[in-house]
């Protein structure tokens, strides 16, 4: 039984998983370094174009290139992720993530001497290079981690990705304080910070075992597979772990190699590629980004007389309820926490819209805070950790890559559209504004409700069959309650097994 898998946790498993997650931090922490030194960099825009064509620039084009600087990381983040399948499958997961800390150095450099250079090109180029290096981060991370991980134990183990996420956004908070690094003459150095994990990580990164899951199934290391295994797991046997990877590399051999295209055209990939998509789109069009991005600004708006401070509150909530989610995460499942997270996001995005309009009475200015809070809070107790973590666990060994390609990118896609929109979306729609995001969330709850089967303490190719509809055995756990499977693939359209 599922149940009774007992796999331990070493402490080999655990530091090659802590290596692994700096990526997820340089994620989180590019993320959230943009916001505070946001004049700072409306000013150097300023003075550089001073400098150059000895004219004051127009306010429109400060916003233009300041929005533009912003915005092409998720360009960069798209095109990274997008690569993530290639990457992962020519190199290797351990090697890919040593070459895309270049980029993180090259995306620092860019930034770090901007300012010495005279030159805002510099700051976009940086914020590009550093943007896809992070859309690696956030297809490599998740995919080795799922991959390293005990069955029993994968979902807290994945959850630990966004962990590292959203505390690289309060470092980055907190690094962005004006006293600290946030000042004129500091900003520089502020975006730079992301050199220093970039060098931890390559240092470390050659003690930790490549993906055993990778050695067997793609380069039919088995020896290799095994001596990796039995470190990570510390005990002298791994035939148990062995036996589940060489029954999917079995199945592999037999399957030809799955292209982004075939995802959507072959039954079996069809359903869980409609499923991952699904919720990527319901983590980004959740609106959190609004509040990452946009959070001051909506707590001014909202009558806050401090925002800054109730910006890294909303910080600590997030940390906090992550970890909240990674105990509960293989109790309650992860169909459940995507559940309650969704549903809880609706009502606090109807008290966000309540407490927005409510501004005119300053005492109830800490609804808001109140209600972004919350809207935290329940982000991380499902839309934010789940997907990331889940698009590994829904394909077996052939289709992954691709899929976290196609997941990735549909996640960063969505994030960019968040971002850019968004202040429009505040022009238009006022105090309504997140009533867009509530329609959203029930959308993808109604979705979630229907179609997202539980995948806790199930092996990937449990649930790889759960799709395939292959007549299940008595591994194959059921859909969770309530979970119905989207139309069911007619047989004869079935992943040719030769
Ligand atoms: C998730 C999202 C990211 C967001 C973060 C907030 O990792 O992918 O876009 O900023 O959560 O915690």
């Amino acid at each position: 039984m599922e149940g009774e898998r007992k796999q331990r946790v070493t402490c080999y498993l655990l530091f090659s998983v802590s290596v692994v997650v700096i990526g997820s931090l340089q994620f989180g922490y590019n993320t959230g370094v943009i916001n505070a030194p946001e004049q700072k960099l409306r000013a150097f825009f300023n003075e550089t174009w001073m400098e150059r064509y000895n004219e004051t620039i127009s306010p429109g084009v400060v916003t233009v290139i300041w929005s533009f600087s912003v915005a092409v990381f998720s360009v960069g983040g798209m095109a990274g992720s997008f690569s993530v399948g290639v990457m992962a499958d020519t190199f290797g997961r351990r090697k890919s993530m040593l070459m895309g800390n270049i980029l993180a150095l090259i995306g620092a450099g860019l930034m770090g001497f901007s300012a010495f250079c005279n030159s805002f090109e510099m700051v976009i180029a940086g914020r590009l290079v550093i943007g896809l290096f992070c859309g690696l981060c956030t297809g490599l991370t998740p995919m080795y981690i799922g991959e390293v991980a005990p069955t029993s134990l994968r979902g807290a183990f994945g959850t630990l990705h966004q962990l590292g996420v959203v505390i690289g956004i309060l470092v980055a908070q907190i690094f962005g304080l004006e006293g600290l690094l946030g000042s004129d003459k500091l900003w520089p150095l502020l975006l730079a910070m992301t050199a220093l994990p970039a060098v931890l990580q390559c240092v470390l990164l050659p003690f930790c075992p490549e993906s055993p899951r990778y050695l067997l199934i793609k380069l039919n290391q088995e020896e290799e597979a095994q001596k990796a295994l039995l470190r990570l797991r510390g005990t002298d046997d791994v035939s148990e772990d062995m036996q589940e990877m060489k029954e999917e590399s079995l199945k592999m051999a037999m399957e030809k190699k799955v292209t982004i295209p075939e995802l959507f055209r072959t039954p079996a990939y069809r359903q869980p590629i409609i499923i991952a998509i699904m919720l990527q789109l319901s983590q980004q069009l959740s609106g959190i980004n609004a509040v990452f991005y946009y959070s001051t600004g909506i707590f001014e708006s909202a009558g806050v007389t401090k925002p800054i401070y109730a910006t890294i509150g909303a910080g600590i909530v997030n940390t906090v309820f992550t970890v909240v989610s990674l105990f509960l995460v293989e109790r309650a499942g992860r169909r459940t926490l995507h559940l309650i997270g969704l549903g809880g996001m609706a009502v606090s995005a109807l008290l966000m819209t309540i407490a927005l309009l409510l501004k005119q009475f300053p005492s109830l200015s800490y609804l808001s805070i109140v209600a972004v809070f919350a809207f935290v809070a329940m982000f991380e107790m499902g839309p934010g950790p789940i997907p990331w973590f889940i698009v590994a666990e829904l394909f077996s060994q052939g289709p992954r890559p691709a899929a976290m390609a196609v997941a990735g990118c549909s996640n960063w896609t969505a994030n960019f559209l968040v971002g850019i929109s968004f202040p429009k979306l505040v022009e238009w729609c006022g105090p309504y504004v997140f009533i867009i995001f509530m329609i959203f969330l029930i959308i993808f709850f109604v979705f979630t409700f229907f179609y997202v089967p539980e995948t806790k303490g199930r092996t990937f190719d449990e649930i790889a069959r759960g799709f395939s509809g292959t007549a299940s055995t008595s591994a194959t756990a059921p859909p969770a309650e309530g979970a119905v499977t989207l139309p069911a693939s007619p047989s004869k359209e079935k992943v040719p097994l030769v």
